[in-house]
C-alpha cells in the first residue's frame, strides 16, 4: 500500500475487489446496525420518506428502511456498487462518486451516511452538500468512528496498533476522525435544528462482529501499518491475539451518530 496525498477509499485501502472486503463491512454493519436502526427508528423513519443511503456499503441499512420502516423508497448510492446486488423493491442503486461536482440525487425526508465522511477528505464541504438535499422537516443521520481512550490509553499491543491504524488510513486515504465529535455543532451550523447526538461503543468479545471487524481491517491495512514504523510485526500479532482474548478490557472505538432536521418540523423553533 503506497503512501499518497491523492488516494481514496476503495482505492488504496479497502478495495471492493479484493476477497472478503463484503464480509468485512457486514461485520461492522453487525456490530452497528442495531444502533443505527434503533435510531433511524426513533426519528420516525416509516411510510411516506424517500430515502437517501450514500456509501452503501453491502445495503444493510437502506434494505432495513424499506423492509422493517416501511418507508417509500430508498436511493443507495456508492462509488463501488458491486455489493448491493440484493434489490427489493423500492431500492433504487445508483453508481457514483458523492463527491463530484455534479452529483445530485434529489431531495429527501432521510439522508444519511455511516462510515463514509470520516473516509473523504472534502468532509466539511459534504456536511453542508448534505443538508441542502432534505426536504422542509427532512432529517440528516450522520455516523462516523470516534475512539475515545486509544491516544491517552496506557501503551499495549492493541492501543498502539490502534494509533498506528489511524495514522496509515489518514496517510493512505485522508481518514480523520479528529473532527468527529464537532458533529452536532457542524449540524447547527448548516441551519439545521433539534440536533443531538449519541455514541455507541460495542464491547470487544472474543468472536464478536466488532472484534472479528478490527481483526480484519488491520490485516488488510498490514502493510500501511507496519509502514508507520509505530508498531512491528510482532505487536500486531500480540494486538490481533488480545482481540481473540476473554482477558482483554480495552475499549473499542465507538461510532457517534449525529442528527439534525430542516425547518419546518414540529419540535424546531
Ligand atoms: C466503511 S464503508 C461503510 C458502508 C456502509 N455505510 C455501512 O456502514 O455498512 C464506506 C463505504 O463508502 C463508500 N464510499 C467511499 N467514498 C465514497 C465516495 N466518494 N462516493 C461514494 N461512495 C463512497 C465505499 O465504497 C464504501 O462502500
Amino acid at each position: 500500500m503506497r503512501r499518497t496525498d491523492t488516494g481514496r477509499y476503495g482505492e488504496d485501502a479497502f478495495r471492493p475487489e479484493e476477497t472478503g472486503e463484503a464480509d468485512r463491512i457486514d461485520l461492522g454493519a453487525l456490530a452497528y446496525d442495531g444502533a443505527t436502526t434503533a435510531r433511524l427508528a426513533a426519528l420516525g423513519a416509516g411510510p411516506g420518506w424517500h430515502c437517501l443511503d450514500l456509501g452503501a456499503g453491502t445495503g444493510t441499512v437502506a434494505r432495513w428502511l424499506l423492509s422493517s420502516a416501511g418507508v417509500s423508497s430508498v436511493l443507495a448510492v456508492d462509488r463501488d456498487t458491486r455489493f448491493l446486488t440484493d434489490r427489493p423493491p423500492g431500492l433504487v442503486v445508483q453508481t457514483a462518486d458523492i463527491t463530484a461536482p455534479g452529483f445530485d440525487p434529489g431531495f429527501f425526508h432521510l439522508v444519511h451516511a455511516r462510515f463514509v465522511l470520516m473516509h473523504l477528505r472534502s468532509w466539511r464541504r459534504m456536511i453542508a452538500r448534505l443538508s441542502t438535499l432534505l426536504v422542509p422537516g427532512g432529517v440528516l443521520v450522520l455516523s462516523d468512528a470516534v475512539d475515545l481512550t486509544t491516544a491517552t490509553a496506557p501503551a499495549t499491543p492493541y492501543t498502539l496498533v490502534m494509533r498506528a491504524m489511524w495514522r496509515a488510513l489518514r496517510e493512505t486515504i485522508g481518514t480523520d476522525i479528529s473532527w468527529v465529535p464537532d458533529y452536532p455543532s457542524l449540524l447547527l451550523e448548516e441551519g439545521l435544528r433539534s440536533v443531538a447526538a449519541e455514541i455507541q461503543v460495542p464491547p470487544l468479545l472474543p468472536g464478536s462482529p466488532v472484534s472479528r471487524f478490527w481483526a480484519e481491517t488491520w490485516e488488510r491495512t498490514r502493510e500501511a501499518l507496519l509502514a508507520t514504523g509505530q508498531v512491528d510485526a510482532a505487536q500486531l500479532e500480540q494486538a490481533r491475539q488480545s482481540l481473540e482474548s476473554p482477558d482483554s478490557a480495552a475499549l473499542a472505538p465507538g461510532m457517534l451518530t449525529a442528527w439534525g432536521w430542516k425547518p419546518p418540523h414540529p419540535s424546531a423553533v
